[in-house]
């Protein structure tokens, strides 16, 4: 029934086997032929050149191959992905295709042999082809036979380029040749198109991002960014819907925010169980883009809101937070065609920003938290002074005034009485100083000042009632640094008097680099948490100095803290 060509797809091999042709024409015929044939081409390669539409491409093309190879009817057909074929450019009075006749390749007509071979094919006779609609036409149409020459773009199949005619002796042997100088031209006119398209959308893409980048930079609330994040990766990728989800440790699906041409997103807020096939659990177990090309038949809520919803598949890629799955950033459309295979990328930039938006936002939120809290630990540190001054100091003060007007009121009367009066004036005026030695010691202890952190946390460790190993350097840092290191010191060693149960402990400063680095070791029962107000205290401190405090105690494998405290350059 029909007979498969070969193809010579150069130039030079389709002018070589038309000389060499045994009943070739003259060589006048053939230079004008030759000549008609280059001018055809060049008019197609300029309309190209102007970046005209593909359809306008499509249809010159038609006509200008059908004048130049003297065939009746040509037909510019393209391949699309669920196994139908589009008439997307038409040559010739009798062509029974209108541009945008679509049909399933069901039969064996030109169209569908060169789909399944890729290779030129030809139909001797039509009335010999059953099945398909295009073969139908044709016959209907009159037409005897057709040939038809494969269009390939990128290296892929993209469609094909078919003559016609009434009688088989209309296309001569080497019309497959003739017809492939043209589809390569073809081919390029849809390759320019392509990237076209492609630079716009990348443009497209890039000033999404950047305004969704600019948003998050600002510091804008995440509520704002994950609003404008799903309306920009909406219209973007041509989505009918967007979400971004919020995984919970306990497996429910948090609707963040939502976006939809048809507003039938979930609304910010809605509770949903994570259900084991929906993309959100996809993304959740695989830390990566992923897609559902359908819903249909899928158990669980979150599919039958989406079925309801008309959304028939979905692309997702993951939020990361803190390197861990936040949530993820979910594409559906209403559309048959599942999306594009580069959704997954676009989506998974948008979530990206995301996820940096949301760590912003959650690091400014600690900050402002630990700034309080170091404010309020003045604050109290301050009241605790004054209340200790107040019930110690100042009331030995008073008693020592008291005595004293006491004694000097009877100097004269009762000698004795006022001797008495001064030596317990005396006593009380020392109390007195001893406590407030003791407190200044407390404010900042003054070994720290005179003699440095070594000497300092060595007598730390000598009141700790568990043995402590130090090491310590000789020299000498910033006030404020030997304060941090004395004070993670005293925290530590106290923890470890009044928590760990431990049979000896370790403590280790060096300079690391450009860091003082403290560490305290216990081979106590751990468990320590961040939970009293000593521990976050010292982290608090840390921090403020930009450095920074880890803490390893699981139970029963004794307590480690690192602190590492950054030492300001020397200049
Ligand atoms: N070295 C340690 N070994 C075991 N448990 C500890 C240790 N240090 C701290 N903890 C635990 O962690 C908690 C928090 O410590 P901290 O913040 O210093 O508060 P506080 O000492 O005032 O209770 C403590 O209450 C204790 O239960
Ligand atoms: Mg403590």
């Amino acid at each position: 029934v029909a007979r498969r060509g070969r193809l010579s797809s150069t130039d030079a091999r389709i002018r070589a086997s038309r000389f060499s042709r045994a009943e070739a024409p003259g060589d006048h015929d053939e230079l004008r032929v030759l000549a008609r044939e280059q001018s055809a081409l060049r008019r197609v390669a300029t309309l190209i050149a102007r970046e005209a539409s593909p359809s306008e491409v499509f249809a010159l093309v038609a006509r200008e191959v059908a004048g130049c190879l003297d065939l009746p009817m040509i037909s510019v057909v393209r391949y699309e992905s669920d196994g139908t074929a589009t008439q997307v450019g038409a040559w010739g009075r009798q062509n029974p295709y209108p541009v945008g006749l679509t049909w399933a390749m069901t039969g064996t007509g030109v169209a569908s042999l060169v789909a399944d071979t890729g290779q030129p094919a030809r139909v001797e006779d039509y009335a010999e082809v059953p099945g398909d609609i295009a073969a139908t036409l044709a016959r209907e149409a009159g037409i005897r036979s057709g040939v038809g020459v494969p269009i390939a773009v990128g290296g892929r199949l993209w469609g094909v380029m078919m003559a016609m005619a009434a009688d088989a002796t209309a296309l001569p042997g080497d019309t497959e040749g003739r017809l492939a100088s043209f589809t390569e031209l073809v081919a390029t006119a849809i390759a320019n198109t392509q990237a076209r398209d492609d630079l716009h959308r990348l443009v497209a893409e890039q000033s999404a991002l950047r305004r969704v980048a600019t948003l998050v930079a600002g510091g804008a609330p995440p509520k704002e960014v994950f609003d404008l994040v799903c309306r920009e990766t909406g219209s973007l990728i041509g989505a009918s819907t967007v979400n971004l989800a919020h995984f919970t440790p306990d497996g429910v699906n948090v609707t963040m925010a939502g976006w939809s041409t048809g507003g039938i997103h979930l609304a910010a807020g809605t509770r949903l169980p994570l259900d084991e096939l929906s993309i959100n659990a996809l993304v959740q177990r695989t830390s990566a883009p992923g897609r559902v090309d359908t819903y249909e038949g899928m158990p669980g809520e979150i599919a039958e809101r989406l079925r309801l919803n008309g959304v028939r598949s979905e692309v997702g890629a993951p939020v990361i937070v803190a390197g861990h799955v936040w949530g993820a950033l979910i594409a559906g459309t209403d559309d048959v065609q599942p999306l594009p295979p580069v959704t997954e990328r676009r989506v998974a930039s948008f979530a990206e920003l995301t996820g940096t938006a949301i760590s912003n936002a959650a690091d400014r939120a600690e900050l402002v938290e630990s700034r309080a809290r170091i404010v309020a630990a003045g604050d109290e540190a301050r009241r605790r002074l004054a209340r200790d001054l107040h019930d110690g100091a100042q009331q030995r003060l008073v008693s020592v005034i008291l005595n004293l007007r006491l004694a000097a009121q009877r100097r004269e009367g009762d000698p004795p009485a006022a001797a008495d009066l001064v030596d317990a004036a005396l006593e009380q005026a020392q109390a007195g100083l001893a406590e407030l030695r003791d407190l200044a010691a407390g404010v900042h202890p003054s070994i720290l000042t005179d003699r440095g952190l070594r000497a300092a946390v060595g007598s730390l460790a000598d009141r700790c009632h568990v043995p402590v190993a130090v090491t310590a350097p000789e020299s000498r840092y910033p006030p404020t640094v030997e304060a941090a290191a004395y004070f993670i010191a005293a925290e530590a060693l106290t923890n470890i008097d009044k928590h760990a149960e431990a049979s000896r402990a370790e403590l280790r400063v060096r300079e690391v680099r450009n860091s003082l680095v403290i560490d305290v070791n216990d081979d106590g029962r751990g468990g320590a948490a961040f939970t009293g107000t000593g521990l976050i205290g010292i982290k608090d401190r840390v921090e403020a100095l930009g450095g920074g405090l880890v803490m390893d105690s699981r139970p029963g494998r004794g307590t480690h803290l690192h602190a590492t405290l950054p030492l300001p350059a020397v200049s």
